[in-house]
């Protein structure tokens, strides 16, 4: 069945949903989502998004700029951060005025907590004294992420956009140098869909399903990214994964950094506060890499509290928090703990560890969501990127927690007004090229006749594992050869694998080993991103390049797909403005 519309939106999440909130008529927008879109992943965003409101304390923009490329170990594009940070003020009263349901102060401004990474100098009218804490992150208790998503889908629901929820897309149509469609699986039939289009936006999330301990849920597994990527079109800066430092202890459930911006902190075996070691002025509120680091650190050197399987982890203490505060702004973490864990945070630590949480890199844009294919920043006509799925680059090396949803509102409206202008300009329907879902149908026939081989899970479950252990927080060149050579054999057990459910009804059987192919195909960039870059950088922490080297790193990566073999790797300049490299103290 083929469709046309003349804009189609791949992701349901915040990016995606507010990209087809500017899409108007006379214009058509088909949005295609593999889950509801009320199941994305913005979802289960937590504890904020930022914005220097100034509602509890003096704050500007600029400071939220300064702290983002520093956050971003100098690898973000300074122009684009501080389009983000200047915009992030509109774009809260915007979604103020969507309905979104903020948290509010007494005085009944929107309220601001604590969040890592953000600051202020501690005396205002000097800008060199010390960088203090700053309340910075606006939020709807823990549930921020949940309340913007329902917001987000009222009024793209209001817009009149058509919506193809269980819709999983394998492929991405080009023809004559434009991207003119997609390919999608309608998962409650198996038919193959074919939509025709003027503009195709992604935004179809992360891929921390390459991890086996992750806060992503079973759809971020890389579908975007892997389409894109075996399409001939670069992937950016894969090598930057971000490890959130609390997830649940084993399970890697989301524990909001909220619960450290409330006052919460983490302490190892001996009950020490040990990010004062660490990062001695924000102490728990430092960057979310310099934390995970340190935990693990705290691991490694026989600080960590025991678990009874010989593994350890580390304590989460909200003990000393008024229980109306964990109760009432932490209402969403405090459950997880009880329920997942049975633990009361009112009484006791919460077992944590750190959690493969947000991709840094992806699929390169420019500043209005327009994907770019070079080093040169060629746009590919109708190709649009936004939110997770993207790199903007606005989190560089390491994204500061709540910059995540505001990347979202920012670049997905600027994503939409982009692909509006594109349109008003006169773009036509370009033809399909023949034979559009060959591809597709080419898998689907090959997998429903797979008989005897391995089973999905177990392939899976191996390069999660592999992944933790090869390519997670910690790296070297050792390890990553050792990822790169499992991936080869993980790619070979691909190609015989075998799927059990030959029906055509949410066949997941049939899906989970397509989304398999997209997991190794993501994992392939972010192994050879990481094996490239010889130094630390954010959160690429290379144990044998232990410093961060400007003179020949600061640059992104272009990862390049080349069938059976490693990606070509081309780089492109680091955009900066006023900000210079500095190092990275708090
Ligand atoms: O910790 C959190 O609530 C997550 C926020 C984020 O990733 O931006």
């Amino acid at each position: 069945m083929v469709h046309q519309y003349d804009v189609v939106i791949v992701g349901s999440g915040g990016a995606g949903l507010r990209a087809a909130v500017e899409i108007k008529p006379p214009y058509t927008c088909a949005v295609l989502s593999k889950v509801h879109p009320l199941r994305s992943h913005t979802g289960a965003a937590q504890g904020g998004v930022s914005a220097a409101l100034a509602n509890e304390e003096e704050d500007s923009w600029e400071w939220h700029a300064f702290d983002t490329v520093k956050g971003s170990d100098y690898l973000g594009d300074q122009d684009a951060i501080e389009i983000m940070c200047q915009d992030a003020i509109r774009a809260i009263i915007e979604l103020e005025h969507m309905g979104m349901p903020f948290s509010r102060r007494n005085d009944g401004k929107i309220a601001q907590r604590n969040f890592g990474g953000h600051t202020r100098p501690e005396n205002p009218s000097d800008p060199n004294s010390r960088r203090i804490p700053v309340k910075r992150a606006c939020y709807s208790a823990d549930r921020t992420g949940h309340v913007m998503l329902h917001t987000l889908y009222e009024n793209a629901i209001k817009n009149n956009v058509r919506f193809f929820s269980e819709f999983f897309v394998t492929d991405l149509l080009l023809n004559q140098g434009a991207v003119v469609g997609v390919v999608a699986i309608d998962l409650m039939t198996q038919e193959i869909h074919v939509f025709h289009a003027k503009a195709v936006l992604f935004a179809t999330g992360g891929y921390g399903r390459i991890y086996q301990v992750t806060s992503n849920a079973h759809a971020g597994t890389g579908d975007g990214f892997a389409i894109t990527y075996r399409r001939g079109i670069p992937l950016e800066d894969m090598e930057f994964v971000q490890f959130h430092p609390t997830g649940l202890y084993k399970l890697g459930i989301l524990v909001s950094e909220a619960a450290r911006g409330e006052g919460g902190i983490l302490r190892n075996r001996l009950g020490e506060r040990f990010m004062e070691r660490y990062a001695p002025t924000v102490k728990d509120l430092a960057p979310r890499d310099m934390v995970s680091r340190a935990m693990l650190m705290e691991i490694r050197e026989g600080r960590g509290i025991p678990a009874p399987d010989g593994s350890s982890y580390i304590g989460l203490d909200l003990t000393h928090l008024p229980e109306e505060v964990i109760n009432k702004k932490l209402p969403e973490i405090t459950g997880f703990a009880r329920t997942y864990l049975g633990v009361d945070p009112v009484k006791e630590w919460i077992p944590v560890q750190p959690t493969c949480h947000y991709a840094m890199g992806g699929i390169p844009t420019d500043n209005d969501g327009r994907v770019v294919i070079d080093e040169n920043n060629t746009p590919i006509p109708g190709f649009y990127a936004a939110g997770e799925a993207a790199c903007v680059s606005v989190h560089g090396a390491n994204r500061l927690g709540t910059n995540s949803l505001l990347d979202l509102i920012v670049f997905g409206r600027r994503a939409g007004k982009a692909i509006m202008e594109f349109l008003n300009s006169g773009a036509e329907f370009i033809p399909l090229p023949k034979d559009a879902a060959e591809w597709t149908e080419s898998q689907i026939q090959w997998l429903l006749s797979s008989q005897n081989g391995e089973r999905v899970a177990h392939i899976r479950s191996d390069l999660q594992k592999a992944m933790m252990e090869y390519a997670g927080v910690f790296r070297t060149e050792e390890s990553l050869q050792k990822m790169a050579s499992i991936l080869s054999e993980l790619r070979e057990r691909y190609s015989k694998v075998a799927i059990d459910d030959k029906g055509k009804q949410f066949n997941t059987d049939l899906i989970e080993a397509l989304e398999l192919r997209n997991l190794l195909d993501t994992a392939e960039a972010v192994v050879y991103g990481a094996l490239n870059r010889t130094e630390s950088r954010g959160a690429h922490y290379r144990e044998d390049y232990p410093k961060r080297d400007d003179d020949n790193w600061l640059k992104h990566t272009l990862l390049y797909y080349r069938e059976n073999q490693a990606p070509e790797i081309k780089y492109k300049p680091v955009r900066i403005t006023k900000y210079q490299p500095m190092e990275r103290k708090y």
